[in-house]
């Protein structure tokens, strides 16, 4: 993995003193929370409901044990035990007390870790696909790209101070599993044809997101070479930075502008502007992308047999661990090895959540079993991207003993859902306990297996944090007269065929849920074509009536209906 230079070192060291001293002139009442509030927000820390929230940002999702361990330590020492992975490969620590934030982030430096630009109205942690470097279906590592997004866009002076904060997502698979189109700016790497024959560069698509006007990302150059990435993003943001609306907060994300504008004239003045821009002035040297580029080089793997014995006899002897083995652990692209999800979503705990214990002990079976690597996803759980065949019965042992050996990987439990209105001072309504409670009602893994692929996410409130929009079946919670609903929506999708899904009807009371999840499924089992049909292609088959009517009734005949206004 990439190690930090003297100058991060010097950065990130000289910001901990500085945030040291702001953090003890507001102690001191030299500083009102006012001027406080955006020096605090620049390193990561949020004023919540209850508490002061640390954000903590994991580049690209990747984590040594070391790093790992000294978040569990943090948690442990200054925080209530545990932390919460985020859909953005971010950990966010829900109880921070102000006096302990300066010590929490000179701890993180110790780490190589900070909290910086993981709020404000900045390039945020850049997001790649967790199984990168070592996807079966990878044209080229992101990690490395990542990184150089990482470089060029950390106090970037121009970028600092954009209409509203801007993020950044890239995979180098066949597979998207960043959410690249609900970015700002989505990136996949691919191989050029006709004039680019040979060349590998990046497709690039803008105006992705969710929030109150949720928008599929529009493609803005279907091959840039990818020595050019830096002076190409560069222009994009200028345009953006010089023309989003910073009239209106809830219309200056990028997303507003492209659609306004329409991808055509934005792409016209993303290339009026790159054409003015003198690329070897932005662009990256060779030398130095190849500098970079040795941090990921691939692991010197002995290659091993594709079988192994003692995981076929477990296999048929333990139904959880043939579970756990066909649900979690995923090809790798060196034969005799596989990528292993670690789920953080046990029925009844909460999505997301790890305690310190667990962080440990991920921290020592990636260094045992795991080459000292681990990643945070999307789904916001962890993953050791390279393990023996011959080791994962062991590694499944040691997640049993920690309650991580759930095999749920995107079914139906795998639930993404936001703080809400436990912690968050915007929710309308809690997320976690609505979480739980759909999970115990499938609790069952032989029924969860049978729904098959279900991506199901929460959000407290409009802003969608739980990416609720590209949920197969996704939930908002609503503040319905002052009390806590949720409206319910089908047919979205985070992937490649990315969809943004549709409103059901009226919204349910939070007892109500499961039960309108257990219907919805219900429709599903009695409508599929055959057990390997997903409830996605399902739903798109079927469309949305017999969903809406199993869970408001058939719609009256016109007779029947009472005029309005009487
Ligand atoms: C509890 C503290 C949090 C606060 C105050 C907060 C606040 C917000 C706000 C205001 C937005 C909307 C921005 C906009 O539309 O311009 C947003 C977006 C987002 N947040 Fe959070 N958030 C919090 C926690 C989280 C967590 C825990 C996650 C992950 C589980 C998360 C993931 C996201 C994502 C992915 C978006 C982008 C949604 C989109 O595509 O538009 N946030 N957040
Ligand atoms: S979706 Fe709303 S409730 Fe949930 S974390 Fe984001 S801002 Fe808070």
């Amino acid at each position: 993995m990439y190690r930090y230079d003297e100058f991060d070192h010097a950065f990130v060291t000289s910001r901990v003193a500085q945030f040291r001293d702001q953090v003890a002139r507001r102690l001191a009442g030299d500083l009102t929370e006012d001027q406080f509030k955006p020096l605090r927000l620049q390193n990561g820390l949020y004023l919540q409901l209850h508490a002061y929230m640390l954000r903590i940002a994991i580049p690209y999702g990747v984590l040594s044990s070391r790093q790992l361990r000294q978040l569990a330590m943090i948690a442990r020492t200054w925080d209530r035990g545990f932390g919460h992975f985020t859909t953005r490969q971010n950990i966010q620590l829900n109880w921070t007390k102000l006096e302990d934030a300066p010590a929490m982030l000179a701890a993180l430096a110790e780490v190589e870790m900070h909290c910086i630009q993981t709020s404000g109205n900045c390039i945020r942690n850049t997001t790649a696909d967790p199984y990168a470097g070592v996807a079966p279906d990878e044209i080229e590592d992101p990690r490395v790209w990542a990184e150089v997004i990482r470089q060029w866009s950390s106090i970037h002076p121009e970028f600092l101070f954009l209409p509203r904060k801007f993020k950044i997502a890239l995979t180098g698979a066949a597979e998207d599993r960043a959410a690249i189109a609900f970015h700002d700016i989505g990136l996949r790497m691919v191989k050029g044809r006709g004039d680019n024959a040979g060349q590998i560069g990046f497709q690039v698509f803008v105006g992705g997101g969710q929030g109150r006007t949720p928008y599929v990302a529009l493609l803005l150059n279907d091959f840039l070479p990818r020595e050019h990435l830096l002076s190409f993003l560069e222009a994009a943001m200028r345009v953006y930075n010089l023309h989003g609306r910073r009239d209106n907060i809830y219309k200056a994300r990028i997303k507003i502008l492209v659609n306004a504008l329409g991808a055509d004239e934005f792409r016209r003045q993303v290339m009026a502007e790159w054409a003015k821009i003198e690329k070897p002035s932005i662009d990256l040297p060779a030398e130095e992308y190849q500098r970079i580029a040795k941090y990921f080089a691939p692991l010197q793997l002995a290659t091993l047999p594709n079988d192994d014995a003692a995981v076929a006899k477990r296999r048929a002897s333990d139904a959880g661990f043939a579970r756990w083995l066909r649900n979690n652990v995923m090809a790798h692209k060196v034969a005799g090895y596989r990528i292993v999800n670690i789920s953080f979503k046990e029925p009844g705990k909460v999505p997301g959540d790890a305690s310190s214990a667990q962080m440990e002990a991920v921290a020592a079976l990636a260094e045992q079993y795991g080459h000292d690597e681990i990643r945070v996803t999307y789904q916001q759980n962890l993953v050791l991207p390279t393990v023996a065949l011959k080791d994962v019965v062991a590694v499944y042992d040691a997640l049993v003993e920690n309650g991580l050996a759930t095999g749920n990987t995107e079914l139906i439990t795998d639930i993404i859902a936001c703080p809400g209105l436990d912690y968050c001072s915007l929710a309308n309504a809690r997320a976690i306990p609505v979480a739980q409670a759909i999970a115990l009602r499938f609790a069952n893994p032989a029924v969860v297996d049978d729904i098959g692929p279900l991506r199901l996410n929460i959000s407290g409130c409009i802003n969608a944090c739980g990416h609720h929009h590209s949920g197969n079946i996704g939930i908002l919670g609503v503040d319905k007269k002052g009390t806590e609903h949720y409206q319910i929506t089908l047919g979205g999708s985070p992937k490649d065929d990315a969809e943004i899904g549709g409103i059901l009807g009226p919204s349910f009371p939070a007892e109500e849920v499961p039960d309108a999840i257990e219907t919805i499924v219900g429709v599903y089992k009695a409508g599929r074509t055959s057990a390997s049909e997903t409830f996605l292609a399902a739903y798109r088959r079927m469309g949305a009536k017999p969903f809406k009517e199993a869970l408001y009734g058939a719609p009256k005949p016109a007779a029947q209906r009472i005029p309005e206004g009487v």
